[in-house]
């Protein structure tokens, strides 16, 4: 009974993977790793196991764990054509070829699949300690840095070391959140998995916010730069002091993969001094505020009187 209801559910799959090669088919882009993995991926290959395993577990009743292979196969098979086609690298036209290498003209796998190596092939380019170059050619000012940082010298000498899929992960390729490091980077950096410094997931995010301040502050100073103007300032040197601090801010996201926090910091930094130059300039000159004229010059005014006193019985003495 059980069996039969199971064929009727791979019959219906079947043919519902049927339509969707076809769908496909019917507006084919030019792109074959992109048009067969987009069927190949879940209704097929991995569906059929699925559902081997499945029917393996009910005859021998062990339907508990029907979940917990559901999640997995359908993470295995959804990960790499639906994470990438969510990634900014599907919007901006990078298809796997660009980093797996093969033939994205031919229509047929083994012909697509030219020269492919298996990613534990230390010859493949998706191989961890290449990955690094792959993504280099498009990413050259990452790369550059990260051969300058320590976690590259010890990916070179096969050490535990973080390759850029470490922290971006395939295939959806974001950037990670200062909220993240706590998970990411202490994966290493911690006492229980002994890489110091143990103290950098914090250190990064504190860094990354410092990041986000400086961009801040770059956005408030272009907004007085514009009042200023109006009011007929002369904004020229205020407004190189900007574009400075903003170049700095640029180059920020690449100089990080130095992974040099200190020297990360130091330019952070020097950023905010040139922002600070330009405030100087255009800054609307700071009236006594009200706390001020409540406080301060009834302070100043004390001691001032104090003094004039004590002036005045030192000169009475003499
Ligand atoms: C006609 C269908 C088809 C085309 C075209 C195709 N693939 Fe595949 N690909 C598959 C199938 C099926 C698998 C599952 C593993 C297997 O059976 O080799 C696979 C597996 C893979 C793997 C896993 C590695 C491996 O060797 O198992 C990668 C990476 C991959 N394909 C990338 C690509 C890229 C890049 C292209 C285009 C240059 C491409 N594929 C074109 C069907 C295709
Ligand atoms: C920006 C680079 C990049 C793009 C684009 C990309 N991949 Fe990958 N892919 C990788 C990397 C790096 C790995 C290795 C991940 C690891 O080892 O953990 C990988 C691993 C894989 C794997 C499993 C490992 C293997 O090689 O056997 C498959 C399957 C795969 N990719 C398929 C695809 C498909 C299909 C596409 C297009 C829809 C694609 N990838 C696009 C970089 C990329
Ligand atoms: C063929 C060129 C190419 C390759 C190879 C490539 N990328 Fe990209 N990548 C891009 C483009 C284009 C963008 C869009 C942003 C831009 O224009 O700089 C991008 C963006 C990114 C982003 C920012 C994503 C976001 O959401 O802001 C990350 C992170 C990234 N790539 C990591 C990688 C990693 C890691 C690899 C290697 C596994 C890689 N890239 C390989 C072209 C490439
Ligand atoms: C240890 C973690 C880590 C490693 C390894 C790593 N990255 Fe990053 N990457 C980050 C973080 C964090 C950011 C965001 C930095 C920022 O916002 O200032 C980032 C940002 C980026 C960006 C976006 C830059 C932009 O202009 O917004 C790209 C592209 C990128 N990384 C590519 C790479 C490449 C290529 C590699 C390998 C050569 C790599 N990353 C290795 C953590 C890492
Ligand atoms: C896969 C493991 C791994 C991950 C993940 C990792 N690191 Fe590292 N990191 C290392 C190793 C190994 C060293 C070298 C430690 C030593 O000197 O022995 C290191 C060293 C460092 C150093 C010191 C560099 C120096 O020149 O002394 C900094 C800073 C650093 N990592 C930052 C980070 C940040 C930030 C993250 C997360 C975004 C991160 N790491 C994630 C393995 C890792």
């Amino acid at each position: 009974m059980r069996m039969v209801l199971f064929n009727k559910i791979l019959i219906v799959l079947l043919i519902l993977a049927g339509t969707s090669v076809f769908l496909s088919g019917a507006n084919a882009s030019e792109n074959s790793c992109i048009d067969c993995h987009k069927t190949l991926t879940p209704f097929i290959e991995e569906q059929k196991r699925f559902n081997q395993i499945r029917i393996q577990h009910l005859e021998r009743d062990a339907s508990c764990s029907l979940e917990c292979h559901e999640d997995r196969i359908r993470q295995l098979a959804t990960a790499n054509y639906q994470q990438w086609q969510e990634s900014l690298h599907a919007v901006k036209g990078v298809t796997c070829e660009a980093c797996h290498g093969g033939d994205p003209k031919q229509a047929t796998k083994e012909k697509a699949h030219v020269n492919f190596k298996n990613n534990t092939d230390p010859q493949s380019p998706v191989y961890y300690t290449n990955v690094p170059k792959t993504c280099g050619k498009c990413h050259p000012k990452e790369l550059d840095n990260f051969e300058n940082s320590t976690h590259f010298k010890k990916l070179e000498s096969l050490e535990l070391a973080p390759t850029c899929t470490t922290c971006h992960h395939p295939h959806t390729f974001t950037v990670l959140n200062p909220e993240d490091f706590r998970n990411s980077c202490g994966n290493c950096h911690s006492v229980y998995k002994k890489v110091a410094p143990y103290d950098i997931p914090l250190k990064a995010e504190d860094m990354l916010r410092k990041v986000n301040k400086l961009k801040f502050n770059i956005e408030n100073a272009r907004e007085d730069i514009f009042w200023a103007k109006k009011n007929g300032t002369d904004v020229g040197q205020a407004e190189k002091y900007t574009d400075n601090a903003l170049k700095t801010y640029q180059d920020l996201a690449p100089m990080w993969h130095e992974f040099n926090l200190t020297h990360f910091e130091d330019v952070i930094d020097s950023a905010n001094a040139e922002i600070k130059k330009a405030e100087d300039i255009v800054k609307p000159k700071p009236l006594p505020t009200r706390t001020e004229s409540a406080q301060v010059p009834g302070f100043i005014g004390l001691t001032g009187l104090i003094s004039l006193i004590a002036v005045f019985y030192i000169l009475r003495k003499k």
